[in-house]
């Protein structure tokens, strides 16, 4: 569903109209790929405010993902966090997704081009449950992808790097031409890694399990919020190599991510995972988690910022 439009866009240190926010179509990084992104999340808590979830902690990831492919932005992490904010005031959003952008604009064509100045965007838009809101309350089906997760000499896992993302474009439509909801992909050993946007977890009897950050999975910050929950509820917590066929045979699996919140699985490759609905350790932390972002569990402040 096409995004609504909002007042503001901010670029390049400025609050501009929605429309006038266009670029060259010489862009370096639209032809190229280089460049950096995030996917954050505002919430308006129980009690009327709104927060953004981790914010530094995604800026300073897009700091660490140019850093990967040697871009320097113009800004620095607390400029962006302010900015984050400010754009969220400007567009009269107490709830929504925002999308900083770090890329090379225009000028010098071809691979090498030193000289073309980074350019820096954030957007905010409205954003419900990306795998909608029954996939929360139900699970997902997915389909382990044809597509393999970036080798690491090949790719940075641990960046959100634009063109990168044509592999998880490419499983995800994959999973979707052939019925399923999300795509699930494995590493060139055959390794389960992730989703196409999303972290992947198993529940084995009573154990949380998730691919370790040296597999090529990218950081969640989801990720390790959920670990850390997982831990306070006395959880017990192991990061391991899992196999396709430990994922068939988990009691409850589930994804991580900001986008798809923690949405459960219910079937992997038309096999159901437990009894085929979400398990019950799979809610608790679905539940403690949505406390803590948007609830009255003020249990981790320092995992908040106000707008
Ligand atoms: C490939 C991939 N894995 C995992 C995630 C989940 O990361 P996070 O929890 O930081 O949103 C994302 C989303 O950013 C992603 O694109």
């Amino acid at each position: 569903m096409a995004i609504e439009k909002l007042k503001k866009i901010w670029l390049d240190g400025e609050l501009v109209d929605w429309e006038s926010a266009n670029i060259h179509v010489l862009s370096h990084s639209l032809h190229y790929g280089l460049g950096a992104f995030e996917g954050i999340r505002a919430y308006q808590r129980t009690n009327g405010s709104t927060t953004v979830f981790r914010l530094p902690e995604h800026m300073q990831r897009l700091m660490d993902t140019c850093k990967l492919i040697a871009m320097k932005p113009e800004f620095t992490k607390e400029q962006l966090c302010r900015a984050s904010t400010e754009l969220l005031r400007a567009n009269d959003l107490t709830e929504g997704y925002l999308r900083p952008i770090v890329f090379v604009g225009d000028g010098t064509m071809g691979v090498y081009a030193p000289e073309n100045r980074i350019r820096t965007a954030i957007i905010a838009w409205k954003w419900g449950a990306y795998l909608g809101t029954t996939a929360l309350e139900q699970g997902v089906r997915t389909k382990i992808s044809a597509w393999v997760r970036h080798h690491p000499s090949i790719a940075f896992a641990k960046g959100k790097i634009m063109g990168q993302y044509t592999n998880s474009v490419l499983a995800k439509r994959e999973a979707k031409t052939a019925g399923y909801d999300e795509a699930i992909m494995l590493d060139t050993h055959g390794h389960v890694c992730e989703g196409s946007g999303e972290n992947l977890f198993i529940v084995k009897n009573g154990k949380l399990i998730t691919p370790p950050l040296s597999s090529s999975i990218l950081g969640g910050i989801t990720r390790e919020s959920v670990l850390q929950l997982a831990r306070e509820l006395g959880i017990p917590v192991a990061e391991e190599l899992l196999t396709r066929d430990q994922l068939y045979l988990a009691d409850e699996a589930f994804f991580t991510g900001t986008a798809v919140e923690l949405t459960p699985i219910r079937e992997v490759d038309d096999r159901a995972i437990g009894e085929g609905k979400p398990g019950p350790i799979t809610l608790r932390l679905q539940q403690r988690y949505f406390d803590v972002v948007k609830g009255n569990d003020e249990s981790h402040p320092d995992w908040l910022t106000l707008v």
